[in-house]
């Protein structure tokens, strides 16, 4: 027994000794963007940061900002990167995420400073894409449906059952399609939009992008999504094709931000700074992430949907960032179009 016990330490000596350098520590990460975005990150920054080992999560915005909350007293995240800005307001105004001045805030654009600025630092802009669907054309060729290329046109009854869309409580997209239609229409007439829209989707996903990905495989004909999430889709072979609103649409600043109370707080500010780098943003397109990078240097994927092109409302998002405007929009989602969908 003494010998077998003595061996295994010897053997565990042996195996420690050959590890690489002693790790510096741990980073706990929530990850908001597409899993394949999120694992690339991780293993570049691994590779970048040799003595730092990411422990990465992959949630959606409101999943994620629902946890910050829940674990405000005994935190478990350091570093929450990526997913819509609005919940990463929401955090910042509950004070869940902690103030910080990157040395790399100058090398960013303007509306990635802005809700830096707007946030007390608390969280800043790390890409931002506008808001549509994807359809899938050889289902609506097939179908003979009419391209939809208004809101309007989504509530045509030959797409009964043929569209899907996400949850807003578990999305940072579906929130950012809430808040939008509320800007775009008046929050009484976005409700009834919604409610007709209603009787056209199949499902509520948990995640943002899974609509188009449902649409790209043939099983369901459209998904309202961020565009780049749609350009991805064609990019990987789908006959997906991407729509923006005739009427005008919301976008997000995908954010990040640094959770208060974070354990490896050291190690959260190394990943801060090397996130917000051009290198870094400019890898963004190798994992088919196409949304506009925040450093005025990253290169922009040619196949990254431009705002220049497209029709975008001027997004308040000091409103809809404020928790009690989510909230409440968020009860009268559930109340009027979730217990219906149900
Ligand atoms: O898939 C990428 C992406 O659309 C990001 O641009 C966005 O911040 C995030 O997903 C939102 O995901 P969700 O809607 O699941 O919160």
């Amino acid at each position: 027994m003494k010998t077998k016990t003595l061996s295994l330490m010897l053997f565990a000596g042996t195996a420690l000794g050959a590890l690489p350098a002693q790790a510096a520590g741990d980073l706990n990460l929530i990850c908001s963007a597409d899993v394949v975005i999120c694992e690339q990150m991780k293993g570049d920054f691994e590779k970048a940061h040799s003595d730092i080992k990411v422990n990465m999560v992959r949630l959606s915005s409101g999943e994620t900002y629902a946890k910050v909350r829940a674990e405000a007293r005994n935190p478990k995240t350091d570093i929450w990167w990526a997913g819509t800005g609005d919940p990463h307001l929401q955090a910042a105004s509950e004070n869940l995420t902690l103030e910080y001045k990157s040395p790399k805030l100058d090398e960013l654009n303007d509306w990635a400073k802005k809700q830096a600025e707007s946030s007390g630092y608390k969280t800043v802009g790390v890409y931002a894409g506008a808001l549509g669907w994807g359809y899938n054309t050889e289902i609506f060729k097939t179908k003979g449906y009419k391209e939809p290329v208004c809101w309007a046109d989504l509530l045509a009854p030959e797409l009964k059952g043929e569209i899907q869309i996400a949850n807003p409580n578990s999305s940072g997209t579906a929130y950012t399609a809430l808040a939008s239609l509320v800007q775009i229409m008046g929050e009484d007439q976005a409700f009834d939009y919604l409610k007709k829209l209603n009787g056209n989707i199949s499902q509520y996903t948990k995640s943002g992008s899974a609509p188009v990905k449902a649409a790209a495989r043939g099983e369901t004909a459209l998904g309202i999504v961020f565009v780049h999430d749609a350009v991805a889709q064609t990019a990987e072979g789908f006959p997906v094709k991407s729509i923006t609103p005739c009427e005008g649409t919301g976008y997000e600043i995908g954010s990040m931000s640094i959770i208060k109370g974070a354990r490896n707080l050291e190690n959260a500010k190394v990943w801060y700074d090397w996130a917000l780098t051009a290198d870094v943003q400019s890898r963004m397109k190798d994992a088919k992430s196409f949304q506009l990078p925040s450093n005025k240097s990253a290169v922009i994927p040619k196949e990254a949907p431009r705002f220049e092109d497209i029709k975008l409302i001027d997004y308040d998002f000091k409103s809809y960032g404020d928790p009690a405007k989510r909230k409440a929009l968020l009860e009268r989602w559930d109340r009027e179009i979730g217990a219906a969908a149900n």
